[in-house]
C-alpha cells in the first residue's frame, strides 16, 4: 500500500485498515468483557495527573484517540472538553449512545485530519499497537503533533514493547445473569515485529452458546521507535510513567513550541 501524505483522510483508506482491527463484531459485547471500572478508573485518574503536572489545563481540550466505546470518557468529562477518534463504526455508534454530548469522529490513527486543536491528545490501551508499522507509528505521531497546540501533551501508551513482550494466554469471563461470555486470548509473536492475537469467545443467551473467533495483528515497537517517532515528530519526550496503573505505561511529551 502506497501512504498517502499526512492529511489524506479519504474513506477509502479507512476500509484497507478493518484488515488489522475489525472490532465490529466484538463492539457488542466489549463493555461487558473489557470495560471494568477497576481499571479504567484508576488508569483515567492517573492519565490525568500526569497531564497536569506536565501543564495541561484543567477544562482543556483532550482528544481521546482509538477511543473505541468511550470506556475512558466517564472519567475524564468532567475535568476536560472531551471528544474521540475511532476506525470503528460500530464502537463509535455504542460511544455515541453513551455519550451524546461529546464529539466522537471516524477516523484513522495514522491520518486523521480535524478542524481543531487540542491541549491534550491520548491514546490508551496499547490501542496505537494497531498501526503495526513503524512509518504508520511515525505518520500517527505527526498527526497527533498536528493536532497539538504549542506546548500541548501526547500520551501514549504501547502496546507492550520489543523489550518487555512475552508470549501469553489470556483468560476471564463474564457470568451475568443476561449475559455469560467465556474468553481465551492466545497473544503470539506472528514475525519479529508483529504480535498475532487470536480471540476465542464462548457467548452465552439463554442456553444457547455462539462462538467466535478472530485474530487481529498488531505490531511490537521497541522503546527506541516509539521515543524517536515521537521526537520525529516534534514531540519531546519528557516522562516515561511505568506505573501499572496506566496499562503498559505511558510515553508523555510535549509538543515543541514555535
Ligand atoms: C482494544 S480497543 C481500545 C479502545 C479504548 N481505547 C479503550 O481503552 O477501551 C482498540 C480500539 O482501537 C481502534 N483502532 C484500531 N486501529 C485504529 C486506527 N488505525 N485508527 C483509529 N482507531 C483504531 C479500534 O477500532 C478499537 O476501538
Amino acid at each position: 500500500m502506497t501512504m498517502q501524505p499526512d492529511g489524506a483522510n479519504r474513506p477509502g483508506r479507512v476500509e484497507e485498515y478493518f484488515m488489522y482491527s475489525d472490532f465490529k463484531d466484538i463492539s457488542a459485547y466489549y463493555d461487558a468483557l473489557y470495560v471494568k471500572d477497576e481499571e479504567y478508573a484508576p488508569e483515567a485518574s492517573r492519565v490525568k495527573e500526569l497531564l497536569a503536572a506536565h501543564g495541561v489545563p484543567a477544562r482543556g481540550d483532550l482528544l481521546v484517540l482509538a477511543c473505541g466505546t468511550g470506556g475512558h470518557v466517564p472519567y475524564f468529562k468532567d475535568d476536560f472538553k472531551v471528544s474521540g477518534l475511532d476506525l470503528s463504526e460500530d464502537m463509535l455508534a455504542l460511544a455515541r449512545r453513551k455519550f451524546p454530548d461529546v464529539a466522537f469522529h471516524l477516523g484513522n490513527l495514522v491520518d486523521f485530519a480535524l478542524d481543531a486543536e487540542f491541549d491534550a491528545i491520548v491514546c490508551l490501551y496499547g490501542s496505537i499497537g494497531f498501526v503495526r508499522t513503524v512509518d504508520r507509528l511515525r505518520a500517527a505521531m505527526r498527526r497527533i503533533a498536528a493536532h497539538l497546540r504549542p506546548g500541548g501533551v501526547a500520551l501514549v501508551t504501547p502496546w507492550s514493547t520489543v523489550e518487555e513482550f512475552r508470549e501469553m494466554l489470556v483468560v476471564d469471563a463474564v457470568d451475568r445473569p443476561e449475559l455469560k461470555i467465556a474468553r481465551m486470548e492466545q497473544v503470539r509473536l506472528k514475525e519479529p515485529k508483529v504480535v498475532e492475537v487470536t480471540f476465542h469467545h464462548l457467548l452465552g443467551e439463554g442456553t444457547d452458546v455462539a462462538y467466535h473467533r478472530q485474530a487481529m495483528e498488531i505490531g511490537l515497537f521497541s522503546r527506541e521507535e516509539y521515543v524517536s517517532a515521537m521526537d520525529h515528530a516534534g514531540i519531546e519526550v519528557v516522562e516515561e510513567y511505568a506505573g501499572t496503573d496506566v496499562r503498559g505505561g505511558a510515553y508523555v511529551g510535549k509538543r515543541v513550541e514555535g
